[in-house]
């Protein structure tokens, strides 16, 4: 059975609730899902990777997430057979920060040669109350874009 790991990155709940909300989704195409809240680099090691990932501060890594960025960047293990997908959650009434972990972990995935499948979802909470109602389409069509389903 192929291997989904979905990577969280979350101060309030709301990127875990979204990691719950889609887990089922691929689950029924066939993946073996684990969420995964205090993820190593190990855990790229995967068939895919989603990562759910929420900004705090300004522009900044929620903390549990922390300590695997630092990793990431002092180790740069080429990721040339990572494929993953990347959901980004923020607020733009925080202006140019927005989503701007999302978008550093994007570019730094790209930098260390892993393949994104697809755009990026940015989840804006000024624009949607409950990210789930973002989040469940977009994965939807992600799973039938990429041909995700029948592993
Ligand atoms: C203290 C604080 C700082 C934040 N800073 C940013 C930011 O710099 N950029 C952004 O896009 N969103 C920012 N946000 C908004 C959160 O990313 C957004 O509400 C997100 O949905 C929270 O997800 P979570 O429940 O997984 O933590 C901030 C929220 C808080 C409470």
């Amino acid at each position: 059975m192929a291997k989904l790991n979905i990577i969280v990155g979350t101060m309030y709940g709301g990127a875990l609730d979204v990691a719950e909300q889609v887990k089922p989704l691929f689950e029924n195409v066939g993946y073996e899902v684990d969420i995964i809240e205090q993820p190593s680099v190990d855990h790229l090691q995967a068939d895919l990777v989603l990562f759910c990932v929420s900004t705090t501060g300004s522009g900044d890594f929620p903390g549990n997430l922390v300590p695997f960025v630092r990793a990431l960047s002092a180790q740069s293990p080429a990721l040339t057979e990572l494929r993953y997908g990347l959901i980004a959650m923020g607020d733009s009434s925080y202006g140019d920060t927005f989503c701007g972990a999302g978008r550093k972990l994007d570019e730094l995935l790209q930098d260390l040669g892993a393949t994104r499948l697809d755009e990026r979802l940015e989840i804006d909470a000024m624009e949607t109350f409950m990210a789930d109602d973002a989040a469940l389409p977009w994965v939807e069509a992600w799973i039938e874009r990429q041909a995700l389903s029948g592993v």
